[in-house]
């Protein structure tokens, strides 16, 4: 991947010490070799394999289900199906601390409401011998033709306001220069390379859960309620999770099924979904269709905006994604009207993906807006200007810290977007033809409860455990950079704990909210860990701070020390636990939601970004590629650039993907996904992968932590598939308003090489 990193050279001189500075991830070697575990990897002595057995039909009824022969077969301890399976529960609804994804639990009822909903379990001593089994299961339907079309016009059910005001219709009728397009985007399926997983083990009444989730607190939660066991006798562990996006969110049908599972043989049960029941069984982003009106005055500033957003969703679940997230505060218009609705298909549950929302819904917005640029004759970075808002006009309130003109300036003079000549096809570079876009950005900031444990031990190490984890986007080293700016450890000297339901209460990974939220509890924590290392130093005969107050001392480079003196000449502080006795100290950290924060009430908090893009446009073999991304990222102060600056390249990656690349596509007549697999199912590979230049404006927003960080896992994709779809029409004059872009679509140009 050609990458700069300028980022990362911009902040190597920082001032902030270690909080700042670009930090290789201190689990980077457990990764490269092999020696992190994920849920897969647990291999219980005693363990046998479930395999879960999927319907063919996606709509219809479950007549008959014969699993003699499967019972039979070699290795085979158990099938499970609806007639002998013992209860699984439902998860409260709307339990904000015990979330599912799918709500229907596996077996409940004989409707087929989905390709590939389970309709059974095998069980057996081997993956082989329950993969085997799982084939020879038989069963027959009453079927029904599924519906699984991807337009969702026409509808004609019942539409929800989202934000509304002012007077659009009027509004509408009288502007001057007016845009009026639908936009669409496809069922994009998660794709991280580590397979859902669950590995069960019963002991007694008490479970653990070897988990691929992006919480293993809700995990818990939720999962003793789906069992009927109490909350205490559940375990769940990830200690590293290989990306989720958002499909890991929350408990899918196959974890409850591997738990039922083990208790039934009472042995250790693994199931492993495979990558092909990826496609049907655990989310999706769900197909959108948008009707974006914008209206504006000759001199480009908006005077109306309305969307009009559908998605599709499930027959078990209503999954809103949320089109209209970043609508309603993006720009300053005076009337504007955001509704939303639902479309059912025979598909399962949708899931947030990675910028749930505001990704689709700024395709549709930031495409909308460079039409409008086009039909204004007007730059779309001036446009774009010229309609910052100053203040959230959805509500009133002020935002927290908005630097978007910033990210649009900043990100212009490094594409060197001011050498863009507007008409379409009329720039050239190597006899290809070059096409230029751009598009802003957005996404939310948010701060959850979050508590923290940080120990100084007598083997001179400092400790923090949180029952959160790092989904591979660098949150354990969040912790140590805390750990060291406080205790002057070295990383060498710092453990972090994670992924374990049993420590205390941290995060669920979502919504780019972890390192915003886990800052502040973990400062407590090592900061109270201090002071009471620091109080011990001071009650302990025989040490030289014996009677000293506390006051006085500080721990400096893992040194107590009194303040008047350099840490040289301090003593370390696992000397004097010994002196004292005392395996470590240790204190609580904890931090409580920006919702209930006084500091944080009354503001509007989000990050923003613009993505500048170019692609290489060859008419004669209808060859397109991105060539360049330039993306300038307003996220609050960036705590580790380096991880930081990762996680916006990958994003980016994504959005090309979205724009060029994925689609799932299902068989009319059977509802089957049928590119379910990494060959069929095309995503960004090294080759399509363009110079990518992050950089953040680290502007600390202190409104929503102490240290200023806002979140980045998300705000890297939002707006990059736009800017690629205007760059694409920049260059081919083909405006491509339903995503993938294909080359049927761009062979309507009309641009030939000069
Ligand atoms: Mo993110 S879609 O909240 O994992």
């Amino acid at each position: 991947m050609a990458t700069q990193e300028s980022t990362a050279a911009k902040m190597a001189g920082s001032p902030h010490g270690i909080i700042g500075r670009p930090v290789a991830r201190i689990d980077g070697p457990l990764k490269t070799t092999g020696t992190a575990e994920y849920a897969g990897d647990f291999h219980l002595p005693g363990m046998v394999h479930a395999v879960p057995v999927q319907a063919t039909v996606a709509s219809g009824v479950l007549r008959h289900l014969d699993v003699s022969a499967a019972q039979a077969m070699p290795g085979v301890l158990e099938v499970l199906h609806r007639g002998n399976i013992e209860r699984i529960y439902r998860a409260v609804p709307n339990d904000p601390n015990a979330t599912v994804s799918e709500t229907r639990p596996a077996f409940e009822d004989d409707r087929l409401y989905y390709w590939g909903q389970y309709i059974a379990l095998v069980v057996a001593e081997t993956p082989e011998q329950a993969t085997a089994a799982a084939a020879a299961v038989k069963a027959e339907y009453a079927a029904e033709t599924p519906d699984v079309r991807r337009e969702l016009e026409p509808f004609a059910g019942k539409w929800h306001t989202v934000s509304e005001r002012g007077k659009v219709d009027d509004a509408l009728a009288a502007a001057a220069v007016k845009v009026d397009q639908t936009y669409g985007t496809p069922v994009e399926t998660h794709n991280p390379i580590e397979l859902h997983a669950t590995v069960a083990a019963w002991e007694g009444d008490r479970v653990t859960l070897y988990e691929s989730t992006q919480g293993v607190v809700n995990h818990r939660n939720a999962m003793a309620q789906i069992l009927g066991v109490p909350r205490e006798h559940v375990t769940v562990i990830t200690r590293f999770l290989g990306s989720g996006f958002g499909g890991k969110l929350f408990p899918w049908a196959h974890c409850a099924l591997a738990a039922v599972a083990s208790r039934r043989v009472q042995r250790p049960v693994k199931l492993v979904v495979t990558r092909t029941m990826m496609f049907s069984n655990v989310g999706h982003r769900p197909v959108t269709e948008q009707r974006f009106r914008l209206g504006a005055g000759a001199d480009g500033k908006l005077v109306a905006l309305q969307q009009d957003a559908l998605n599709h969703t499930s027959l078990v679940d209503a999954y809103d994604e949320g089109c209209g997230e970043a609508t309603p505060y993006l720009y300053s218009v005076p009337n504007l009207k955001v509704a939303s609705a639902l479309v059912q298909r025979n598909v399962g549950s949708p899931m947030a993906m990675r910028g749930p929302g505001a990704v689709p819904g700024l395709f549709a917005m930031e495409s909308a807006m460079d039409e409008l640029a086009v039909a204004l004759k007007m730059d779309p970075v001036e446009l774009r200007l010229k309609n910052d808002a100053v203040k959230d006009e959805s509500n009133g309130n002020p935002f927290s810290s908005r630097h978007l003109r910033e990210c649009l300036e900043t990100g212009s003079a490094k594409f060197g977007w001011s050498r863009r000549t507007a008409e379409v096809g009329s720039m050239r570079r190597d006899g290809k033809v070059l096409g230029w876009g751009v598009a802003a950005a957005s996404w939310g900031a948010y701060r959850f409860a979050c508590a923290t444990t940080v120990e100084l031990g007598a083997d001179g190490r400092a400790r923090a455990r949180c029952a959160t984890q790092d989904i591979g986007t660098g949150l354990y080293t969040i912790f140590a950079q805390v750990l060291a700016e406080k205790t002057g450890l070295p990383f060498e000297r710092i453990d972090v704990l994670l992924g374990d339901s049993s420590m205390p209460e941290g995060p669920l990974s979502g919504g780019s909210w972890s390192t915003a939220t886990v800052l502040p509890a973990v400062a407590e924590a090592a900061e109270g860990a201090i002071a009471s290392m620091l109080a011990v130093a001071s009650s302990t005969p025989g040490t030289p701070f014996a009677g000293a107050d506390a006051k006085t001392l500080r721990l400096t480079e893992g040194r107590v020390h009194r303040a008047s003196e350099p840490a040289a000449q301090g003593v370390p502080f696992e000397q004097i636990l010994k002196k004292a006795r005392l395996n470590r100290v240790s204190a609580d950290g904890r931090s409580g939601s920006a919702f209930e924060d006084p500091k944080a009430r009354g503001l509007s908090m989000h990050s923003f970004g613009a993505q500048f893009v170019e692609v290489e446009w060859e008419p004669e073999i209808a060859r397109l590629r991105v060539s360049r991304v330039v993306t300038v990222i307003d996220a609050g102060r960036i705590i580790n650039p380096r991880a930081g600056a990762n996680q916006i390249k990958g994003a980016v990656v994504m959005g090309v993907g979205m724009a060029l690349l994925e689609e799932t596509v299902y068989d009319p007549r059977n509802g089957q996904p049928i590119n379910a697999n990494l060959a069929d199912y095309r995503m960004v590979t090294c080759p399509d992968t363009p110079q990518i230049d992050v950089t953040f404006l680290d502007y600390p927003d202190y409104a929503l932590n102490s240290y200023g960080a806002r979140g980045i896992g998300e705000i890297g994709l939002a707006g990059v598939a736009p800017a690629i779809t205007s760059a694409v029409y920049h260059a081919t004059g083909v405006r491509v308003r339903r995503l993938p872009v294909r080359i049927e679509d761009l062979l309507r140009s009309e641009i030939r090489q000069a």
